[in-house]
């Protein structure tokens, strides 16, 4: 379940940011009492994003950048196409769309809203917040709501589109590889679960080929410039290996294969897209490795860490949140390089006097894309 604050907070009237944690703080408690009156529930997992935490604002400011891009780039010769995968409830699709009937008449005349949504639960939480007042009904004829996961999307959209992922690719599943530190040999990580449901981690030589085909993708891209378990330098690691109760594989590193899926069905699907992500760049208390997760859960109502990503997952939102992948950052578009991806950093939506990244001359001709 995702949080919602209720009213948005007056960011305006607060001293500091300690006064924020404390009314959020608030809120929280406020928020699950009244799930517990209704219907009581000691593992309820609940999630916060910024999307919820900074409504309406936070749609508004993407909602600007939107607006400035298509207007730069795609009007009026297309119509403004936004798909949001993984929407939570619905609430920056709704952020956004009341920002640009505001603010932006002709454009929201254009604007077509698609979510693409894996969990039954939230596809259908978002079309009751979309009949929630007369005002968001009056969003309804813009706005189709697809209950699936990206990775069963098989329709190709030629139109310019914009593509939206807020707090999603941290939920893609990832492989975990560890090296032999004399042979360097990798050993990928497989899990057994057995009849009384435990996890049991063992590890293979042989690579899955979906995990190999990221592997060659990375080396050709970035080289072997990424931080990497066989980083060090031979003399130390082979020392540090033979030190006694010294673990004979390195430590592990986490591989985002669904990103890169996602990214495959992007470039596949979508050849005129532009991609928005937003998402942890880094994470405290992971776990042991290279782009490891955060594992955590929670137990009537405290958030308990756990140092094991082997628990229990709990479907669609995984117990782990994994960082983006530190690969992405030395070559952000090389490493996928027919996918134009602009870097932009909150402070391009959020100020006012930040000139927005003009368009390349390649979105102007999405076909070229290709
Ligand atoms: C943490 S929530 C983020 C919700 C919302 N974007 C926000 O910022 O508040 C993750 C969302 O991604 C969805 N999701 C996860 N995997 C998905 C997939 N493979 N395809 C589509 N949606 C997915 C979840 O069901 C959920 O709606």
């Amino acid at each position: 379940m995702i949080f919602s604050p209720g009213e948005p907070f007056k960011f305006n009237k607060m001293k500091d940011e300690a006064e924020f944690h404390q009314q959020l703080a608030q809120r929280y408690v406020a928020f699950e009492d009244a799930l517990e009156a209704k219907a009581p529930n000691p593992t309820r997992q609940l999630w916060h994003t910024p999307t919820e935490l900074f409504r309406p604002y936070y749609g508004e400011a993407i909602a600007r950048y939107l607006i400035s891009n298509y207007k730069l780039t795609s009007y009026p010769y297309h119509d403004l196409i936004i798909y949001e995968i993984g929407a939570g409830n619905g609430t920056l699709m709704l952020n956004i769309l009341d920002y640009i009937r505001e603010n932006d008449p002709e454009v929201y005349a254009r604007t077509q809203f698609r979510v693409i949504e894996i969990s039954a639960s939230l596809a259908a939480l978002q079309t009751r917040n979309i009949h929630q007042s007369p005002s968001t009904r009056g969003h309804k004829d813009k706005i189709s709501i697809i209950n699936r996961s990206i990775f069963e999307w098989d329709t190709y959209v030629s139109s310019p589109c914009f593509f939206l992922a807020f707090e999603v690719i941290d939920n893609f599943s990832h492989d975990m590889l560890r090296y032999d530190p004399f042979t360097e040999q990798p050993y990928q990580a497989t899990v057994l679960i057995d009849r009384d449901g435990d996890f049991h981690m063992f590890y293979v030589p042989d690579i899955d080929p979906v995990t190999a085909r990221h592997l060659k993708l990375r080396e050709a891209a970035c080289g072997f410039s990424f931080p990497h378990p066989l980083g060090s330098s031979k003399m130390l690691r082979h020392f540090k290996a033979s030190l006694p109760f010294a673990g004979n594989l390195t430590d592990p590193e986490y591989l985002p294969v669904r990103l890169m899926n996602f990214f495959e069905i992007l470039h596949d699907y979508f050849p005129a897209h532009k991609l928005i992500i937003s998402d942890f760049h880094t994470l405290p208390d992971t776990v042991r490795g290279i782009d490891a997760p955060v594992v955590q859960t929670r137990y009537e109502r405290r958030t308990i860490p756990v140092t094991t990503p082997l628990v229990s997952p709990v479907f669609p939102l995984p117990p782990s949140l994994f960082p983006l992948p530190s690969s992405l950052f030395p070559l952000p578009s090389s490493l996928f390089p027919l996918l134009p991806i602009p870097l932009l950093t909150p402070f391009h939506f959020f100020s006012p006097h930040c000139p927005l990244p003009l368009p390349s001359p390649l979105s102007l001709h999405p076909d070229t894309n290709k």
